[in-house]
């Protein structure tokens, strides 16, 4: 009887890890991205080292994104990820060459992205925690 307690607790605990890393990398990105959007909405001057740096930094994650997204078959996903990428891109170019209107304009498209994916495929769950949907 305690075997079995004991086999099942271990079975379920084994099921809630698998699903907490089936995208932890996942997490990861979105933390980096998140920290990193932090940085570039405070940045007085949307140019120099740090916001190069900073817009880099997501463009990497959103480029992880494209195949996440793909693998799930979330085309609408998968679009805003290549969006994204395209925009953090234009953002760090722009950042670097010191082109403050163009930064600021791929800026606004890039937080549009978030805005966009975050509604259709980050659902709340009861518990007050999120998943991908
Ligand atoms: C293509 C989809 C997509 C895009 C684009 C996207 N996110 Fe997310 N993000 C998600 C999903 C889905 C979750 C919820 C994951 C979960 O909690 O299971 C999430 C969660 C987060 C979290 C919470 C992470 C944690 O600690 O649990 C932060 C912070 C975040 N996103 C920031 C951003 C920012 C900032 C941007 C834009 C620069 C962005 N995201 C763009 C899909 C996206």
């Amino acid at each position: 009887m305690k075997l079995t307690i004991l086999v099942v607790s271990l079975l379920v605990a084994a099921g809630a890890i698998a699903v907490a890393e089936e995208y932890s990398e996942f997490i990861e990105g979105m933390k980096t991205t998140g920290a990193a959007m932090g940085v570039l909405s405070k940045a007085e001057k949307k140019s120099g080292p740090q916001v190069t740096r900073s817009a880099e930094r997501i463009a990497g994650v959103y480029e992880g994104m494209i195949p996440f997204f793909r693998q799930r078959d979330a085309k609408d996903a998968v679009a805003l990820a290549e969006q994204g990428k395209a925009a953090a891109t234009a953002l760090a170019s722009a950042s670097f060459a010191g082109d403050e209107a163009k930064a600021n304009e791929a800026l606004q498209a890039l937080g549009g992205t978030c805005k966009g994916c975050h509604a259709a495929h980050r659902e709340k769950l009861e518990n007050g925690k999120y998943k991908i949907k």
